[in-house]
């Protein structure tokens, strides 16, 4: 059901690489709510096409941009903002890559080349989004912008290696730009917390069914699906949570404040 939320807004989605992709989600149902918006990925995920699919769906422009790359981020805010007729009211970080995990490696023998490449992917690109629209006063006052991170930031999964210290990375930037930009220009930054959920980067991380159905058994509404964290991504865009900032915000059903449950002890002491 659509409610109007974001009628009139102008915004940036990043990270919609196909149909699973969390991003892709929260780009139909920001288009149900009357957005407007551009979408950006990597150039070399362009060239696998999905994305053209959403763009035609949303009427929205693709505009690539590697999320590392100041340049590339510069163009995207400058030609979004063409595109759109005006500065933006929402953006969406949903980008997360670690060629450590992709390679297998072990927490405790990981390539360093590659933990840079993951915290610059996974990490730094948020506060290069954040200058970037700070530098070219290219977000509307009360806009919002928004990241996807996991609870590996808080706490250990040993599955989930240097993309923990990644997120840990993305929670902090979403804290301290966010006070900076809410002083400046009221400029409201959280990050969401999600549940594991069934996509290209979710599947890529080893024992991800088993700690799919873990989280599942464990959290009381159960896991939070990609469409679901598309509704609660959108109120948060919308102006109905205006004096939401700097926060770590689960979308988990629970998960994070549950300890164990009778499904998990079950599950345990099965003979
Ligand atoms: P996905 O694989 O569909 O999305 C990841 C996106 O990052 C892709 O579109 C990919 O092209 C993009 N990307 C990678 N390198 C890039 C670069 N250099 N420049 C620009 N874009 C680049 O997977 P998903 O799950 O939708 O991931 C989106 C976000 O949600 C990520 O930050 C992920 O860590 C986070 N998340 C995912 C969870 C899961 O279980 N799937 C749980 C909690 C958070």
């Amino acid at each position: 059901m659509a409610y109007g939320l974001l009628k009139g807004k102008r915004g940036i989605i990043s990270g919609a690489l196909n149909e699973s992709s969390i991003a892709w989600k929260i780009a139909q149902r920001a288009h149900e709510e009357g957005a407007t918006f551009t979408l950006t990925n990597a150039p070399i995920a362009m060239r696998m096409g999905e994305i053209r699919q959403l763009a035609e769906q949303t009427g929205a422009e693709i505009i690539p941009a590697d999320a590392t790359s100041v340049d590339d981020i510069t163009n995207l805010f400058t030609k979004s903002q063409e595109v759109l007729g005006g500065k933006v009211d929402f953006v969406l970080h949903s980008i997360g890559m670690s060629p450590n995990i992709r390679k297998g490696k072990a927490y405790t023998d990981l390539n360093y080349e590659w933990l840079k490449q993951t915290l610059d992917i996974s990490a730094v690109s948020f506060h290069k989004m954040l200058q970037t629209a700070y530098k070219l006063d290219a977000i509307n006052e009360w806009g919002s912008v928004v990241a996807l991170t996991y609870m590996a930031a808080q706490r250990t999964f040993p599955f989930y290696t240097d993309m923990a210290d990644a997120k840990a990375m993305l929670e902090s930037i979403a804290r301290s730009f966010g006070y900076r930009y809410g002083k400046s220009h009221k400029v409201r930054i959280n990050t969401v917390s999600q549940s594991p959920t069934q996509t290209t980067a979710g599947g890529g991380i080893g024992g991800f069914d088993k700690f799919f159905d873990f989280a599942d058994k464990t959290a009381p509404l159960g896991n939070a699906t990609a469409d679901q964290c598309a509704d609660y991504v959108i109120t948060l865009f919308s102006d109905l949570t205006r004096m939401v900032t700097m926060q770590n915000l689960f979308h988990d059903g629970g998960f994070s404040m549950t300890g164990i449950s009778e499904e998990v002890m079950e599950a345990l002491t099965k003979k």
